[in-house]
């Protein structure tokens, strides 16, 4: 993908305007039935683990706060992670070139939601480290139906809550510290694969 690609650049400009921007169809598809084939293939192995809240010293799962499983990812696993760490370099070389955000890194899991689970309103930003800047994530969920729930739920300042259905190769992005947001329970699996461009820690 090349840094002054179309979707790239309105990802730009939503984040500056609303702060939040959805994009739709965004990977190849093929490289998005691999990630989602991924996601379940570890999920089968039984590589994800129960996901944990907090930072550092308050680590703990409850899954009354959030139910989903997760791994994180790390380069040279499989030539589908490698080929989405790629395309989220390019998107973390655009961002810093239209908005400034000195993003330096990149970190993302996948997770995947049992029938039912869900993650109570939060901010994706710790209190005791506010590196991370903007959120994004590809959904992996064929076939997804309204009715089938697992929407994540956005709570733009200023303007109405706004619900993303999770639909496979659908791509959601907000700033991390400005927006609240949930995970709402649905009906079937929800399969995802989520990461955040962090900026260097001020100190
Ligand atoms: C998270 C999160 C949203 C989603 O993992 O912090 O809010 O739609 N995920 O999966
Ligand atoms: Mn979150």
């Amino acid at each position: 993908m090349q840094s002054d690609a179309p979707s790239l650049l309105s990802i730009a400009d939503d984040l500056v305007e609303r702060g939040w921007s959805q994009q739709d169809a965004f990977l190849p598809p093929d490289l998005a039935l691999a990630l989602a084939d991924e996601c379940r293939a570890r999920a089968a192995q039984g590589t994800l683990a129960p996901a944990a809240i907090g930072h550092r010293a308050t680590v703990a799962v409850l899954e009354s706060i959030r139910g989903d499983r997760i791994e994180w990812l790390e380069a040279g696993q499989s030539v589908a992670c490698d080929r989405y760490l790629q395309i989220m370099e390019t998107l973390r070389v655009a961002l810093n070139r239209d908005l400034y955000l000195g993003l330096e890194e990149y970190e993302c899991h996948f997770a995947l939601y049992p029938p039912g689970a869900f993650y109570q309103k939060h901010l994706d930003r710790f209190h005791d480290d506010d590196c991370r800047t903007v959120s994004a994530i590809i959904y992996l969920n064929d076939g997804w139906l309204p009715e089938q729930g697992g929407a994540l739920r956005l709570y733009p300042a200023g303007q109405a809550s706004q619900d993303i259905a999770p639909l496979m190769n659908r791509f959601a992005l907000f700033l991390s510290a400005d927006m609240p947001h949930e995970v709402l329970p649905a009906s079937r699996e929800r399969l995802s694969l989520t990461g955040w461009f962090k900026r260097r820690a001020q100190t």
